[in-house]
């Protein structure tokens, strides 16, 4: 049932004291019901409470769906290894907005639009020297990409959808642009502007590795390797840095700036910056041998250590894209003749996490940033720039959901609630008679 139209009602009964309530309950296409509380308060004078929302539900979205259970995530319906196996990046882009596949044609006209908004604005070029050379790239992608504001006044009318579209394609097409203006302005080596007759994946690795001193030909294997982590990470539902667009979307701030949220968002280790940090504890630990001490530290309840790259919100199962990432890894170290030592401590730390007791209890899995950070090292990014890249995939996810949030007619301003624990009213006490 469609959770608008109210047929089919089920109904949750609340009973407190001598008082019951009924909660209208709506089905999704697949996945769990909800319960519609969005009543409760104006009619019982209490909220919900639910730290971390683990049981709630924000919004009615078509983008994407997950069952953390069996280990699947579909965008639009499809599953994640048809499209990561057989589209290419683009196509999920073009899905993820429009809700369908494109045909031959119109895959073409989406790619030569996106195509001719790569470029940057001149002036932004200026604006990168404001910035230190050691900053970290996501201080310089969040601060660029909600300055793109500033320089994109006509795409800024949230009320206007052809603006939402320019908008929304101008942040897909300029996001690679501006990750690889951050990389190499933190090395100290010219922008690179892109290039139209390259492919996305190719023409950002072009932006990030080319120099003007030498010819640049992209590596096949590599681009491919590039599309499919934009894919694999292109969309997750409701996480922290999706709620986070949608939170900011719903004050009807401008996308540019929804989006630099998302980015601030996801820059914490719990989120995207786990593969920078998977990688890290992967060299801290360093050789087979010393996995069984970290380990040991990662089940202590007195340790804080945690395996990075292991254990998700919502998958109690192998993380699906875990699995292409795995692949993609192995890819694109044979290619490079790379043989990471770093590959084996993660195969090993895998394969003794997956028989262990409390890793299986807990249904802790390894998750997609275990394995990126290592492919993304062996393609020749510091891992300063994981989270940069997941940035740039996530952008067309962000935007999805923000363009769908302003096109729901039920969209409301997001503003949730509190329990107050602190201290209840009490009289001001000038300062000469504190103690
Ligand atoms: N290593 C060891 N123990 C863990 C781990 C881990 N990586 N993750 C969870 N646990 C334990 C945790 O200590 C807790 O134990 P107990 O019940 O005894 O207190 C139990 O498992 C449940 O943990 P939680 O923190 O309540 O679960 P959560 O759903 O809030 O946490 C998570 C999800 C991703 C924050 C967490 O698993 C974690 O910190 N993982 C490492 C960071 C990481 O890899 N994050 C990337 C997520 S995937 C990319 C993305 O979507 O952004």
């Amino acid at each position: 049932m469609d959770a608008k139209t109210g047929a089919n009602i089920k109904i949750a009964k609340l009973t407190l004291g001598d008082k019951s309530w009924s909660f209208p309950i709506y089905d999704g296409t697949v996945g769990p019901s909800v319960m519609d509380v969005s009543k409760l308060y104006a009619e019982t004078g209490i909220f919900t409470y639910d730290p971390g929302f683990t049981s709630t539900g924000s919004c009615e979205s078509k983008i994407t769906y997950i069952d953390g259970d069996a280990g699947v995530l579909l965008y639009r319906g499809y599953p994640i290894e048809d499209l990561a196996e057989h589209g290419d990046f683009l196509e999920t882009c073009y899905l993820l907005l429009y809700g369908e596949l494109p045909t031959a044609a119109q895959k073409e006209n989406f790619d030569d639009r996106v195509t001719h908004h790569t470029m940057g604005h001149e002036q932004m070029m200026r604006f990168f020297q404001g910035f230190r050379r050691d900053a970290h790239p996501m201080a310089v992608m969040t601060g660029c990409v909600g300055a793109l504001s500033a320089f994109y006044h006509d795409s800024t009318d949230i009320t206007d959808p052809t603006q939402r579209m320019v908008a929304s394609i101008r942040m897909i097409a300029k996001s690679p642009t501006l990750a690889a203006m951050a990389y190499k302005y933190s090395i100290g080596q010219p922008f690179v502007y892109p290039k139209n007759d390259l492919d996305y994946a190719s023409n950002f690795l072009r932006m990030c590795f080319a120099v003007p001193c030498e010819e640049y030909k992209p590596n096949p294997v590599l681009a491919r390797a590039m599309d499919r982590i934009f894919t694999l990470h292109a969309d997750h539902e409701q996480n922290a840095s999706t709620s986070t667009v949608r939170l900011a979307g719903s004050t009807g701030a401008n996308p540019f700036a929804c989006i630099a949220a998302g980015i601030a968002c996801l820059w914490g280790p719990a989120h995207g910056g786990a593969n920078e940090a998977a990688l890290k504890m992967l060299g801290e630990i360093g050789s087979v041998d010393r996995i069984p001490e970290y380990v040991k530290r990662a089940k202590d309840p007195n340790d804080s250590f945690r395996l990075m790259g292991f254990g998700h919100r919502v998958y109690k199962h192998y993380d699906p894209r875990a699995k292409i990432m795995q692949k993609t890894c192995h890819e694109v170290l044979n290619e490079l003749g790379v043989n990471d030592p770093l590959l084996d401590v993660a195969l090993e730390l895998e394969r003794i996490a997956l028989h262990d007791d409390y890793f299986i209890e807990k249904r802790l899995y390894p998750n997609v940033d275990f394995y990126s950070g290592i492919t993304l090292r062996a393609m020749g990014f510091p891992t300063a720039m994981f989270t940069v890249l997941f940035a740039v995939a996530r952008t067309v996810g962000w935007i999805a959901q923000w363009k769908e949030m302003i096109e729901d007619p039920h969209q409301k301003l997001g503003r949730p609630r509190q329990l107050y624990t602190g201290s209840p009213r009490r009289e001001y006490q000038p300062i000469s008679r504190r103690k």
